[in-house]
This record gives structure tokens, sequence and C-alpha cells, in this order.
């Protein structure tokens, strides 16, 4: 299933038809959840690939055993795309830990009723679309992503694949006020106190750690464990779906990369639409606080 050039558009949002197709959207939508699922939730470029570490970690009280031998697309995968239910099937999970990039609303009459633990990953969108921007770049199967500027503004207006990072954020941050069973936190929040992040998924999971499991969490979580580790860091996939010499996914894993990208224009821009977009949300992001200033090494310490 190649397909690199087809795009599929589902409720109005489009997505990669090299991972997608009509079939396997619609299957999403009529997931049976069990209680026991844990539900990793994102918009594209948020941190999925680290919190699906950090959950398997958790899952296998810091055993890096899983970690570094089953690809994340089959310990986690993503529950829109097409081999999913195949993954399921073959290699039985327990638990099952499942991906998706959908908005909550179309998820919403799937998960109606079911306790499957839900934890939503959010990210500073400037940081998102620079990501997304060179992640494009890479991946073949998404569209030649131009000049940032022009991605920048199909991000904005929402066009970009798998939607409106607005429209996301909101849709999923609402039901923190309502749903017991979703933990959202940042990307920040991981960047700047993993221990602590680890913690609270690890509470939020009912699986408590050892001092010593945790830190094992911690070590085999990190970028640069991640970086090294073939598992997550794509090159597992080949040069003809991701050309690996137009960069790396795991690529700077800071915060405030923006910065290197972002022109004044560009940055005032994306301020006023984010104020205008985000004044129905009442939620406070951690890069609302002093930190979003700051540029953070990739232990998540201030450079
Ligand atoms: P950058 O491109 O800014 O480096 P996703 O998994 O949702 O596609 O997100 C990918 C982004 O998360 C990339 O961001 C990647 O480097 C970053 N990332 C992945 N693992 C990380 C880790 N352990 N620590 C910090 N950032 C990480």
């Amino acid at each position: 299933m190649a397909r690199l050039d087809v795009t599929e558009t589902f409720h109005g949002i489009t997505f990669p038809g090299h991972l997608h197709t009509q079939d396997s959207l619609q299957s999403a939508l009529r997931f049976p959840f069990q209680d026991t699922d844990i539900l990793i939730v994102s918009y594209p470029k948020s941190g999925t690939t680290w919190m699906q570490e950090i959950v398997t970690l958790i899952c296998n009280r810091g055993d890096p055993h899983v970690c570094q031998t089953v690809p994340n697309w089959t310990r986690a995968p993503w529950l829109e795309q097409h081999y999913c239910a195949m993954v399921l099937e073959k290699y039985p999970l327990n638990p099952r830990v499942i991906t998706t990039h959908l908005p909550q609303h179309l998820l919403e009459p799937a998960l109606q009723g079911s306790k499957a633990k839900v934890i939503y990953v959010s990210r500073n969108p400037k940081d998102v679309v620079v990501s997304y921007y060179h992640f494009c770049k890479m991946a073949k199967f998404f569209p030649d992503p131009g000049s940032f500027q022009d991605f920048l503004n199909q991000f904005l207006d929402g066009r970009s694949y798998y939607g409106s990072w607005f429209d996301h954020v909101k849709g999923w941050t609402r039901q923190t006020e309502t749903m017991s069973n979703l933990l959202h936190i940042t990307y920040e929040e991981m960047s700047l106190d993993p221990h602590c992040a680890v913690e609270k998924i690890s509470a939020f999971l009912q699986r408590p750690l050892v001092e010593e499991e945790l830190n094992s969490c911690l070590k085999h979580s990190s970028f640069s464990s991640m970086k090294n580790n073939t598992m997550v860091n794509c090159t597992l996939i080949s040069p003809e779906i991701m050309d690996h010499s137009k960069g790396c996914f795991m690529r700077k894993g800071e915060l405030g990369n923006w910065k290197s990208l972002f022109t004044d224009e560009q940055n005032q821009h994306f301020e006023s639409v984010f104020s205008s977009r985000m004044q129905d949300c009442s939620l406070k992001f951690v890069w609302d606080v002093p930190h979003e200033n700051r540029i953070c090494n990739k232990e998540g310490n201030p450079n």
C-alpha cells in the first residue's frame, strides 16, 4: 500500500492516503473500546512517540525490552491507520495501547460510556508547526510543504493534514472538565520536569512505580535514548517512504525551536490568530508562563 500521492478527505479533514483509507477511518469511529484500553491522543508533532515510549515503559515497570524490540506502530498502533485491525489481531497487547490523531468530535460516540484511559498530549503550536514542516520535507506521503510561509498559512487556516490544531486542542481539552478518565499533559511539562510527568502518568494509569522503575522509564524515554532506538526513530521506514537524507524524525526535542524559523512578522500574525481562535478556551497552557521565553536543552534545562 504505497498511495504516496493519495489524500483521503474524511469529515472535511485531510489524511495521508498512504496510511489511511475511507474504510480504516470509518472503522475507527466504530471501534469497540475496552475499559482496560489506554488511548494516546495528540495532534501530530506534539510528542506522540514520546508518550508511546513512556506508556510502554510504565506498563513494563521500566523494563525497556518491549521498547527496544517492537516498533511503536505495532505496540501502540494508530487507530485510524489501515493496519490497526491487523496489528491488534496479530499481536494481542495487554493492556492495549492505542494511538490516535483524530479530533474529539469524531471519536466521541466510540468513547461514550467507555472507561478507557485517555491521555491527551498537547504542545506549543509554534513548535508543532516547525516540527511538522521539517517532518513533511522528509515524509514522502505528505505533499511537499513548499515555503514555511505557505505551510504556516495552511496550519493557521486549519488546512493541514489531520485538520485544525485549534479545533483539536479545544475539542479534547474541553473534555477534561467532564471526563475523569482523561489526562491532559503538555510536551512542555514533560520536558521541564520529566520525573513529575512520568509520576503523573503512572498515577493516572494506576500503575505505581518504585523509584528504580521510574528512573529506568526516564532513562529510556529520554531524547538521546529514543534518538538511537530504531523502534521509534523511523529509520526502519524505507527511503522510498521517508527520505532520511532530508532530516531526522527525532530532530531537536527542544522547547522554543520555533524561534529558529519564525520571522517577527510571522510571530505577530501567529499571536493574533492564536488569541482570536483560543478566546473561548479557558485552559492555561504551560507556554503562557515565563518558561515560554526560554529555549531548553534536551534534558529540559534552560540553556
Ligand atoms: P522536533 O521535530 O521539534 O524535534 P510526534 O511523535 O508527535 O510526531 O512528535 C515528534 C516531536 O517530538 C519531534 O520534535 C521529536 O524530536 C520530539 N520528541 C520525540 N521524543 C522526544 C523525547 N524523548 N524528548 C523530547 N522530544 C521528543
